[in-house]
């Protein structure tokens, strides 16, 4: 039975395990860590730390692969990898190949401080000969988290950071960021023709293939596992409990 980990600072990760669920048949830990969150505006230190805390955690529970269902940790997926000895799959790295399928020539790619400041979808994507135009959009985050998406201060926060996503007429706009998913009625206003392209995680290549008929899914979080529960009360109509865990 394939065991498969999944790590993200907060709820935005379920994005991706939604997918997964889709697509596989492998029992699922996700590992929520809300006691770090949020990681896009932390230190590289702190981020890699986390990710590599998280990643033997899930080792010693048994996990043969690490989803990291995150952007801003994916750019350590090497790192990982090589430490712990486990398969880690990253969300940055298929996304961008989607993108140069796609034909797009001008990416504005939305996405954490961190995410933006090491460089990863700008390399990846130039190698493709296609340009990047970034915008730190750290700060929406804590709306997904709280589930304020539709207040106020979260739609005059989009409209500053977004003022200038026109103007770049990206054939693609890229949702860096595992959050953003489920801020893309308000993010879309900004996006003109430009195709919105959501970021997952590929497994279809892996050797992990193992059908599963009764497969399960553990929810924990290094936070509080109320407030765990009521950030996640979008996904699977509510029916999902976090469980707290020390790590
Ligand atoms: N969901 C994450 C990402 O894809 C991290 C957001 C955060 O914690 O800042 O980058």
């Amino acid at each position: 039975m394939g065991l498969i980990g999944v790590i993200d600072s907060g709820v935005g990760g379920l994005t991706v395990l939604q997918k997964l669920l889709q697509q596989n048949s492998h029992n699922f830990i996700y590992i929520a860590d809300h006691a770090f969150c949020p990681y896009g505006n932390k230190p590289n230190e702190i981020i890699f730390d986390r990710a590599s805390k998280l990643t033997q955690f899930l080792k010693s529970q048994g996990a043969q692969a690490v989803v990291l269902a995150c952007n801003t940790i994916s750019v350590y997926a090497q790192r990982l990898q090589q430490q712990s000895g486990l398969y880690v799959y990253d969300v940055i790295t298929p996304t961008c190949k989607r993108i140069a399928e796609s034909g797009a020539q001008t990416v504005a790619l939305l996405a954490t401080k961190s995410t933006i400041a090491n460089g990863v979808y700008q390399k990846n994507l130039s190698a493709f000969g296609i340009q990047t135009v970034a915008f730190d959009c750290s700060a929406f985050v804590p709306f997904v988290e709280q589930r304020t998406t539709t207040s106020l201060t979260c739609q005059k926060t989009i409209a500053d950071t977004l003022r200038r996503l026109p103007q770049t007429q990206a054939d693609v706009v890229v949702l860096g960021c595992t959050h953003f998913p489920l801020l893309k009625k308000q993010i879309a206003y900004y996006c003109g023709a430009s195709k919105i392209v959501q970021c997952s995680c590929d497994l279809s290549h892996s050797t992990l293939k193992a059908p599963n008929a009764d497969k399960t899914v553990l929810y924990l979080t290094t936070g509080n596992a109320d407030f765990a529960d009521n950030a996640a009360s979008w996904f699977k109509d509510g029916q999902v409990r976090f469980r707290h865990v020390d790590i």
